[in-house]
């Protein structure tokens, strides 16, 4: 497993996001997590990379503890997270926007970062090229971010991702507001990476499309595991209930 948690719990005033979700990422995979919306999956991303504190429970990656730890120690540990909502920065071109750090957003970038970006390292310009051209929007190269649709701008975020080398990709809702044959397309592309070396954990609610690609499932109901295994556990009276309950 190269990541697993432990009884791993988030309260907020009282409510438990996060109550005792013990979950494993097989090395190589796409594990996904599903559940009504306030289920706690986006609760769950966000404290496994550090946005949010546990309260109790434990994190391992790689077999080491990181529970707790800042996110850039845990992106440093090898693990990068995409947003439900992505926010690219919208005025900088696709390939501007690929050579931002992701483990150092924000504003400090658009000031001392871009103005250099030229005389950046032409490895990372060439790794950004070979990223785009693989995701199929490497016709966008010099496309401003804000001229993109909502399904190229995800597969940006996912070339952002893979612009870092980290091992495991953990994705909130990659395909919302995304056509479904573009869908298709981003999914089999996640299904290339995971032969060559990465791990993607993801959150979705478009079951009807990602649900054949995903190697394991984790039905999430009300902050805890409610089922776990293949396709068919969709079709457990629990997690039937769950999404009725919803
Ligand atoms: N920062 C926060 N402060 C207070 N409550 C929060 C916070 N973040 C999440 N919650 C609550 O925790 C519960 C789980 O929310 P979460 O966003 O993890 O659900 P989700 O499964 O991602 O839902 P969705 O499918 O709608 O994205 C909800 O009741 C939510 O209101
Ligand atoms: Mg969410």
């Amino acid at each position: 497993m190269i990541l697993q948690t432990f009884n791993l719990s988030k309260f907020f005033e009282g409510l438990k996001a996060l109550d005792g979700v013990s979950i494993s990422v097989p090395r190589d995979s796409l594990t996904l997590i599903i559940g009504p919306n306030g289920s706690g999956k986006t609760t769950f991303i966000n404290t496994v990379t550090g946005f949010y504190r546990a309260d109790g429970g434990r994190v391992e990656y790689e077999g080491k503890d990181i529970t707790n730890l800042p996110p850039h120690r845990i992106f440093s540990e090898g693990i990068v997270r995409t947003f439900q909502i992505s926010r690219p920065f919208k005025k900088l071109t696709v390939l501007e926007n690929m050579l931002i750090p992701l483990n150092n957003p924000g504003e400090r970038i658009r000031n001392t970062f871009i103005k250099n970006w030229i005389d950046f390292e032409r490895e990372q310009v060439e790794k950004a090229y070979e990223i785009l051209e693989f995701l199929n929007i490497d016709h966008l190269t010099f496309e401003k971010a804000e001229t993109l649709s909502g399904g190229q701008l995800r597969l940006l975020e996912i070339g952002k991702a893979l612009m870092t080398d980290a091992k495991l990709i953990a994705m909130d809702e990659p395909l919302a507001g995304v056509a479904p044959s573009l869908a298709h397309e981003i999914l089999k592309k996640i299904r290339e990476l995971c032969e060559s070396g990465k791990t993607f954990l993801i959150v979705e609610h478009r079951l009807d499309i990602i649900l054949d690609y995903a190697d394991k499932i984790y039905v999430m109901g009300n902050g805890k595991v409610i089922a776990e295994g293949g396709r068919e556990v969709i079709e457990k009276p629990e997690v039937v209930e769950v999404y009725l309950g919803a």
